[in-house]
């Protein structure tokens, strides 16, 4: 399958990754040449880790790098079979990005957003191919987490479905089949407690460290929620909150203040060098 990934950030990056592992030819798509090949550098450090711990070969490592082809242009989708969308969390972003991609691309080629949240459906809607358009939903980081959420549109077909079913499983990976609703599974019980987590640090309840260790050595979660949260980057963390909030109209999804206040500050956590820690 010849595949392009649109976004070259943590997600796209990962994503790329896996899919050149696999053998797919992908074109990493970003908005300028700079940002795509520091992320190939970073995939390129990660790999050559894999080669130390005796994981790959060095061939392995190198054939991974060849498949990924970067690029600026959308133009080079024309010939491609999938396209893998991870831009930033935002649906009039999204909606451009697939609007100009359903004029350049092939009828046949699917559409699949990374979206966190957003409506499947919606982003469907923008494109001539509602059909071939779905939710495949990967968990940072990609290279290592097992589950993809696949979220069908009200009009993405049995066929689409069963294509994007089997390239998960083909990456050895495990899909779990998700309706369109807000934040699908993943995000709408997660980002409840990441959110609950950044109240109990606006309100005075315990330090960011003592949040964390509670949650860490209480519950066995591998990171505590707010090192979670700086993790997935803050900027996302409330854009998703927002969807909950807006999609469900229910009090209980709305977003902490603090969050709000972090985000506006420009603090977005692991990747801005500044979120609830420092990096
Ligand atoms: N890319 C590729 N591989 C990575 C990586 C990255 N960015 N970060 C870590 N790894 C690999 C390491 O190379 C290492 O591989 P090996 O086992 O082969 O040696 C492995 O992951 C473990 O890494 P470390 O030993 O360095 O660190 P760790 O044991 O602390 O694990 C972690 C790191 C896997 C990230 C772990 O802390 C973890 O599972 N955290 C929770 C992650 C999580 O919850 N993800 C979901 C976020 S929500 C989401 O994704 C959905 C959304 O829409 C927001
Ligand atoms: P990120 O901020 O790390 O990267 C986003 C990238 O998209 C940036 O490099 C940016 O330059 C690029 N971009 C923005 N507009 C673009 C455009 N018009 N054309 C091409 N590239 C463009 O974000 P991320 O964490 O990788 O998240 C990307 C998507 O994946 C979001 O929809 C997010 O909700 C989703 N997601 C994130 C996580 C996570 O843990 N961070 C997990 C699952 C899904």
């Amino acid at each position: 399958m010849k595949i392009m990934v649109i976004g070259a950030g943590q997600m796209g990056g990962g994503i790329a990754q896996v899919m050149a592992a696999n053998n797919h030819v992908t074109y990493l798509n970003d908005i300028s040449m700079e940002l795509i090949h520091k992320r190939v550098d970073f995939i390129g450090a990660i790999l050559q880790k894999n080669v130390d711990k005796g994981k790959i070969s060095p061939d392995q490592r190198m054939e991974t790098l060849s498949r990924i082809l970067p690029t600026i242009s959308l133009d080079d989708a024309a010939d491609c079979d999938l396209i893998i969308e991870a831009i930033v969390e935002n649906m009039e972003a999204k909606a451009s990005i697939f609007s100009k991609l359903d004029l350049i691309c092939k009828p046949s080629c699917i559409f699949a957003s990374n979206t966190s949240s957003l409506p499947l459906t919606e982003i469907a809607a923008c494109t001539n191919r509602p059909d071939r358009v779905i939710g495949m939903h990967f968990m940072n980081p990609v290279p290592v987490m097992k589950l993809v959420e696949i979220i069908r549109g009200l009009a993405t077909s049995d066929e689409t479905y069963e294509v994007i079913k089997q390239l998960a499983k083909d990456i050895a990976k495990v899909p779990v089949e998700v309706r369109d609703v807000p934040g699908f599974v993943s995000n709408r019980v997660l980002q409840l407690m990441i959110n609950e987590a950044i109240y109990c640090l606006y309100e005075g309840v315990a330090t960011p460290q003592g949040i964390d260790t509670v949650m860490k050595l209480g519950m066995n979660n591998p990171m505590g929620p707010l090192e979670l949260a700086d993790f997935i980057g803050l900027d996302t963390v409330l854009a998703i909150m927002e969807t909950l909030y807006h999609g469900y109209g229910d009090c209980k999804y709305r977003p902490c203040p603090l969050l709000r206040q972090y985000v506006k500050a420009g603090w977005y956590g692991k990747k801005s060098g500044r979120g609830f820690y420092q990096y």
